[in-house]
């Protein structure tokens, strides 16, 4: 069963300066919640009870947002503001522990999630790049899918989308005999980090989200500087490949790149239409927009 996720929030956000300067990426809101909570949520929504966060000194914001604040709530209380209690009680289930350990140097991507190989311990996990939100279009979400899958299986889940191909170059790109269709998995041949355009395997890219088995956390602790001359997630994959099946698995939700300032105002667009209070009047100030 896989009830741990590893969330790598150490990132320096550089895309999404001059705001990131001072507020961690993650926390930017998405119209009324940071961005890190519908990756959590997502992760609770798939069987998560244990959200490991690879962090950094300057992110504390994170840590804290997921942590109770008793003055705070002993002040909503005594106004008795109960609604507004609940909210900031309820942001993450009772079940749900939130962790975190902290990633010294930034040396990449594999690096991060090797710093929580002692919280994982020998338990199969999952990966969430909280950079990227996933809105689900189905009831089961796709994380729900994939670990349904690798319960099966005890194939690694990679999950992918189609990209262009003029942006191959910016993503991990799986090659597959056969593309799966949405909502299903295929066997991988192979993977690579960021390949030159006119060079990818496929257009199906890795979205950054991932069921691993334990045992990668070896691969990873093996593995040299890759692209970027960082430690890449995305080759330890690659090896593990070469000992035992991998499968892509194809999204049939939606993706946000919230660490581009051009995704988040999408991610904002798309989840503030959406939103269960403020929807109707956000589609209709969008109509009034004299564009
Ligand atoms: C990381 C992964 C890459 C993946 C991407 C998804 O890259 O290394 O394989 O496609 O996330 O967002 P990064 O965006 O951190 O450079």
């Amino acid at each position: 069963m896989i009830k741990k996720a590893i969330l790598p929030v150490a990132g320096l956000g550089t895309r999404f300066l001059p705001a990131s300067k001072a507020i961690p990426k993650e926390m930017v809101t998405v119209v009324d919640r940071p961005a890190i909570e519908y990756v959590v949520k997502e992760a609770v929504a798939a069987g998560i009870e244990q959200i490991i966060l690879v962090t950094h000194s300057s992110k504390a914001s994170i840590e804290n947002y997921f942590d109770r604040n008793f003055e705070l709530e002993t002040s909503l209380e005594q106004k008795k503001k109960y609604d507004l209690l609940a909210e900031i009680t309820q942001i993450a289930p009772s079940h749900v522990s939130i962790v975190s350990v902290r990633q010294p140097q930034p040396l990449g991507l594999g690096h991060a999630v090797l710093c929580a190989k002692d919280i994982v311990g020998q338990d199969d996990f999952a990966v969430l790049l909280p950079d990227v939100l996933v809105k689900a279009s189905k009831a089961e979400n796709d994380l729900s899918k994939m670990i349904a899958r690798f319960n099966q299986t005890h194939a690694a889940q990679i999950m992918v989308e189609a990209v262009p191909e003029n942006m191959v170059d910016q993503y991990g790109i799986v090659d597959v005999l056969t593309a799966p269709v949405e909502g299903e998995s295929a066997l991988m041949r192979g993977i690579v980090e960021k390949p030159a355009i006119g060079t990818a395997p496929s257009n199906l890219s890795v979205v950054g989200r991932y069921v691993l088995p334990a045992k990668i956390m070896q691969l990873l602790a093996e593995t040299p500087k890759g692209a970027g001359n960082e430690i890449q997630l995305t080759d330890a994959i690659a090896s593990l490949q070469l000992l035992e099946q991998v499968e892509a698995y194809r999204m049939q939700g939606q993706t946000f790149d919230c660490g581009s300032k051009l995704g988040y105002l999408k991610a904002v667009l798309h989840y503030g239409v959406a939103h269960p209070q403020l929807g109707a009047e956000f589609k209709a100030l969008i109509r009034e927009l004299k564009l």
